[in-house]
């Protein structure tokens, strides 16, 4: 989806093995429509060429700051002014030093210092590196200035490491542009969502299951993240990944997600049940794998699973419960009543096929509430998610007071 269509981004890359990855994370950038523009340091380099950089952008790229071409106009200022965010990626433990203290002795860094604009920084280093107490005191400053840190992610090292220094997916950093507006709206909250389909086992090679991919739910959890909540993540089966900072728990079926959710379910927190759960499981699954050849024909015996969203709301631990309803008909009308059947704090309406909802990027959705409806308009699940939360944010406030 062409979510970035009119933005545009100013992409720092450092020297580092990961600085590669800016090169895909530019094509992803541009392909969801926003204009790139590449500044590499020297160091970045000997890692990557500038013509790479150049041809996926369909941008100049700028290395240097004495720059006689570029600089006829002060370019260095005019390229901090044109920028919607500055995004470095990978950022060497070097470029966060010098933007932590302001040093400003090459483009990049300086920069940083004229950019009166959002910025994202992908740490990408080796574990000593980011653990050492220089960089991670150059790392509280940078946060405690409103940078936004996507990253380092756990995993093994180009240097055949293990630990945290991984640069984050693509995916992750574009996710977290996408969620920039909800920086700190949940701030001290605790958040708990469930995501997923669940699986009803048949036999032990088989199950009931659903279409969901948990995009949603998944979003959800790094909306909340992003804004500062405490998240934890119920995921039944999905590809998924979650970001560092989000507690996932995974789980198969209904009752190992009532299960876990009893269990983590902060006292106080928001509630935001987005997982698919079937409603329904085989009484008695076989132990063993059913023969073809012992049935000609079969029938299941399903019964009931627990209603999670209910339990939720009788546990009356949460202090705010956002339930969700997919439907193929009717959305708003049965949304509604289980609104008010579950006495949720709020529903959102999303109407599923026609390559909406179930395992699709995009989403379009209705909000409601005891006594207000948002019809928000198609967009990419992340951006979505961003949006529900920021209504959930602004609901809680008003509440307050
Ligand atoms: C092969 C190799 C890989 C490196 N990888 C990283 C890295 O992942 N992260 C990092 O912070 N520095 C890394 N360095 C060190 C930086 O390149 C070095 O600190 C450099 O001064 C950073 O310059 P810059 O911040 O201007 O890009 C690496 C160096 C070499 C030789």
């Amino acid at each position: 989806m062409q979510d970035f269509i009119g933005k545009k981004v100013l992409l720092g890359v450092c020297g580092g093995v990961a600085a590669y990855k800016s090169a895909y994370l530019i094509r992803e950038l541009t392909r969801a429509g926003a204009e790139v523009k590449v500044v590499m340091t020297q160091s970045a380099q000997e890692f990557v060429s500038p013509l790479l950089m150049q041809a996926l952008s369909g941008n100049d790229v700028r290395t240097n700051l004495f720059d006689a071409q570029a600089e006829r106009a002060m370019g260095h200022i005019e390229l901090a002014r044109w920028a919607d965010y500055l995004v470095i990626a990978p950022a060497s433990a070097n470029c966060l030093a010098k933007i932590a203290q302001g040093i400003a002795d090459d483009l990049l860094s300086t920069l940083y210092l004229v950019a009166e604009i959002p910025v994202i920084v992908c740490p990408a280093m080796n574990r000593s590196m980011w653990a050492h107490p220089a960089t991670q005191a150059n790392c509280k400053l940078l946060q405690e200035r409103g940078v936004i840190f996507v990253g380092p992610e756990e995993g093994s090292q180009a240097c055949g490491e293990q630990g945290f220094g991984r640069v984050s997916e693509v995916e992750q950093i574009i996710s977290a542009l996408r969620l920039y507006d909800v920086h700190q709206l949940l701030r001290g909250k605790k958040v708990l969502v469930t995501a997923g389909p669940t699986r009803e086992p048949i036999d032990p090679v088989r199950y009931i299951s659903n279409y969901s991919s948990g995009k949603m739910g998944y979003a959800l959890a790094e909306a909340a993240a992003m804004a500062g909540a405490q998240v934890t993540l119920i995921s039944g089966p999905s590809s998924l990944q979650a970001s560092a900072a989000i507690k996932r728990i995974r789980v198969e079926s209904a009752q190992e997600m009532l299960n876990a959710v009893k269990k983590e379910m902060p006292a106080g927190g928001i509630f935001i049940g987005t997982a698919a759960v079937a409603d329904y499981r085989v009484e008695s699954p076989e132990s063993e794998k059913i023969k073809k050849k012992n049935h000609d024909e079969m029938t299941l015996k399903l019964i009931k699973n627990p209603d999670i969203l209910s339990h939720v709301v009788d546990s009356a631990k949460a202090s705010y419960v956002v339930g969700f309803a997919a439907e193929t008909t009717d959305v708003l009308h049965y949304a509604t009543e289980k609104l008010q059947h579950k006495k949720l704090d709020m529903i959102v309406a999303n109407a599923v096929g026609k390559g909406l909802g179930f395992d699709s990027e995009v989403n379009q959705v209705t909000l409601i509430a005891k006594n207000k409806q948002i019809e928000l308009p198609l967009t990419h699940k992340t951006r979505l998610a961003g949006q529900i939360i920021a209504i959930i944010a602004a609901t809680l406030q008003n509440d307050a007071h």
